[in-house]
């Protein structure tokens, strides 16, 4: 009886994640969500399938989490041997602007705050509140703590490619990526794994774009075509948790800390 918790679980790729792993019965899935008024495509799922349960928090809420822990402790009986945080800060108005474009250094401030604060302390607060069940499970079995990260925060990629845009967002990837490592020392030599994985390019969008996001895909399409001259766009949440969740199989845990691609490598696309 494999248990799951996938954080972020009301949209994108995080719902995929709960409708693939729900759909096989021996799972138990744990999805974690904000609101359910908001999150109709999750609620509905959890209505027709019996081994998966959305509980409530924001991840920059350390008691909230700590409360779906402890709810989630019968569920999962006792024990956690996945933990999915997915959930992200991504959709600032300014993705498009370079380091030194900003209007000015408090717009550029507030952005790079809010980043981290979700992406950064909210994935710590995240993992430090499910320690207790991942360690449980671990005394027994292999234990895999998963992060979604971004090729974005592959500074190599940057560098060599020229990819200037969505500075906080990037730069609070790359703060996860390093506390997916610092976990990993803590835990080296254990049954308990850390793992940051970047997903692709993926279609999650549930509205058209504006005028301005399409402009900025555009720019980014180009950096993309430049550095992966094969891509042909963005791949489906489907098609994206397919892959990573083969990689997350077949990832020994020896390898912990790592910061690798959908395709299990430094393919970013
Ligand atoms: N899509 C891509 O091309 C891409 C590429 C590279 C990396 N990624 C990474 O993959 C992950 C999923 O991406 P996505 O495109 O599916 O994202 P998305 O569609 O923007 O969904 C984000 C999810 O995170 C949740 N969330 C945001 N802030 C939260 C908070 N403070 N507390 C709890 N939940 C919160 C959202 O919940 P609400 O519905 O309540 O807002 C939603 O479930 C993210 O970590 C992202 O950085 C995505």
């Amino acid at each position: 009886m494999p248990s799951y918790i996938v954080v972020g679980a009301s949209r994108g790729i995080g719902l995929e994640f709960i409708r693939q792993l729900s759909a096989k019965p021996e799972n138990v899935v744990i999805g974690v969500i904000r609101n359910r008024n908001t999150s109709k495509d999750a609620v509905a799922l959890e209505d027709g399938r019996p081994n998966l349960h959305l509980l409530l928090a924001d991840i920059t809420d350390y008691p909230a989490l700590q409360k779906v822990a402890e709810d989630s402790t019968k569920l999962v009986g006792g024990k956690l041997d996945y933990l999915i945080n997915n959930a992200a800060f991504q959709e600032s108005q300014h993705n498009g602007l370079a380091i030194d474009e900003y209007p000015d250094e408090k717009t550029l401030e507030d952005d790079l705050l809010q980043s981290v604060k979700v992406n950064v302390m909210g994935v710590i607060n995240t993992i430090n509140a499910f320690l207790p069940l991942l360690k449980a499970s671990a005394e027994k079995s292999t234990v895999k703590v998963v992060s979604l990260s971004s090729g974005m925060a592959d500074t190599d990629l940057v560098v060599q490619h020229g990819v200037t845009m969505t500075v906080p967002y990037a730069i609070s990837k790359a703060g996860l990526n390093m506390v997916i490592a610092k976990y990993a020392s803590k835990y080296r030599g254990t049954n308990l794994g850390f793992l940051a994985i970047s997903p692709g390019v993926v279609n999650t969008r549930q509205q058209v774009p504006t005028p301005q996001e399409l402009q900025e895909y555009e720019a980014m399409a180009s950096t993309f075509k430049e550095a992966y001259p094969h891509w042909t766009g963005p791949i489906t949440p489907e098609v994206s948790v397919k892959m990573m969740l083969e990689v997350v199989e077949r990832w020994d845990v020896k390898d912990s800390g790592a910061f690798v691609s959908h395709h299990g490598n430094k393919q970013w696309l």
